[in-house]
């Protein structure tokens, strides 16, 4: 099988033939449909995210089950499936809650790079090459645990499965399940890729009374504008709070940070409103902090939160957004860039880098 590797950050991926060890127990076989390209993956590529390397890149994926391993009874091979990048063991306290976001099992995974048995799938001679976050979609062939897919119908385009993966149940669930938004709410969403623009559909799913969207680029503004956006502020002149705090009349009830970086968090903490709500979703390096006025978040009422994969329930959420996209409700073929190869990652990621396009997906023939 082919797959995109990173061998240290700085460094183009490598494409590569590698060994893949056939589905363990537990473990399933998918043959990927489509990656979608996300920011995370980028964080790796250029040293802001730790992971272990080298790796197979790419967390937001979906394809169809070509094996099983013993033991596997919830999917079948010629399933399709959408790819979790935190799978979780239905059983700790955090299953049991309903966070199974926070599961450990998902942590071990991402620290290791290896699958549940503390061993990898993918080789290279006798180099051991690891798995990232346990999904690696920028691969045509991946070994992944079985409680790490979601079956889905098989008439879904292979693109808009990929992006379920990660963009939309992070973005919608950022303001379902964490920003709590309720009808009549006006919401501000700073950063509009992949995650803001599910984030903005979110909000209007929501009921939202106003969605206002900051980004840099004007073709992501045109965009948030066509999936809901009430009002759009181009963050590259002027004062993003003040003009986000007269659109809305005072600063909105919720402000979803979906960039990644300490200015824009603080933003997001200063354009919110009192008692209202501020749901950071951008990843930033380990060791970043943002400065958060004390006596304010005090007398201000104000709720700080992040939210990890949309602070969602796969198994329920995906379903439930493939109802709403069938519904024409959740616009997700609308968040779709350009079309690559996977010969062509390299080039994908420079496009996201310098904020090209919109969600880019890698095609599997
Ligand atoms: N919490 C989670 O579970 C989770 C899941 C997926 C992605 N993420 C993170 O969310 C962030 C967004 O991911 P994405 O894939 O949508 O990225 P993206 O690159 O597609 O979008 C980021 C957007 O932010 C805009 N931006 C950059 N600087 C800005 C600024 N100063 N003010 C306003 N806008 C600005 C860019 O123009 C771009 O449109 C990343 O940090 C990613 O790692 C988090
Ligand atoms: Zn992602
Ligand atoms: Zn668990």
């Amino acid at each position: 099988m082919k797959a995109a590797v990173c061998y240290q950050p700085g460094q183009p991926l490598r494409l590569e033939e590698l060994e893949l060890e056939p589905p363990q127990q537990r473990e399933v076989q998918v043959r990927l449909g489509a990656a979608g390209v996300c920011h995370s993956d980028l964080h790796v590529l250029d040293g802001t995210l730790p992971a272990p390397l080298p790796a197979v890149l790419g967390h937001e994926g979906a394809g169809i089950v070509t094996a099983v391993g013993e033991g596997v009874h919830t999917v079948h091979p010629g399933d399709h499936v959408v790819l979790l990048w935190r799978s979780s063991c239905g059983q700790c306290a955090y299953c049991a809650g309903g966070q199974p976001a926070l599961c450990p099992q998902a942590a071990q995974i991402r620290q290791t790079g290896r699958l549940l048995d503390g061993t990898s799938r993918f080789r290279r001679g006798t180099e051991e090459i690891r798995h990232f976050l346990g999904v690696s979609a920028f691969a045509t062939e991946v070994v992944l645990p079985e409680t790490g897919v979601v079956p889905v119908p098989a008439d879904l385009p292979w693109p808009v499965a990929a992006l379920l993966g990660c963009a939309v149940i992070t973005g919608v669930g950022a303001v379902l399940h964490a920003g709590r938004v309720r009808p009549g709410d006006r919401v501000a969403i700073i950063g509009a890729g992949g995650v803001g623009l599910s984030a903005i559909q979110g909000s209007v799913l929501a009921g939202a009374a106003q969605v206002v969207a900051v980004d840099l680029q004007p073709h992501r503004l045109a965009a948030a504008r066509r999936l809901g956006a009430t009002q759009v502020v181009n963050a590259s002149s002027g004062d993003v709070v003040a003009a986000v705090r007269e659109l809305t009349n005072g600063g909105a009830d919720c402000a979803i940070e979906a960039v990644g970086r300490p200015e824009t968090m603080r933003q997001a903490f200063d354009m919110t409103r009192p008692g209202g709500t501020v749901v950071i979703v951008g990843m930033a390096a380990p060791q970043t902090t943002f400065p958060v006025p004390a006596l304010e978040l005090v007398r201000q009422d104000k709720t700080i939160r992040g939210s990890i994969y949309g602070s969602a329930r796969p198994r329920s959420d995906i379903p439930r957004l493939i109802a709403l996209y069938r519904a024409g409700r959740l616009d997700l073929a609308a968040l779709l860039g350009q079309t690559y190869k996977l010969e062509e990652i390299n080039e994908a990621f420079s496009a996201l880098a310098a904020g090209q396009g919109l969600r880019s997906v890698v095609l599997f023939a």
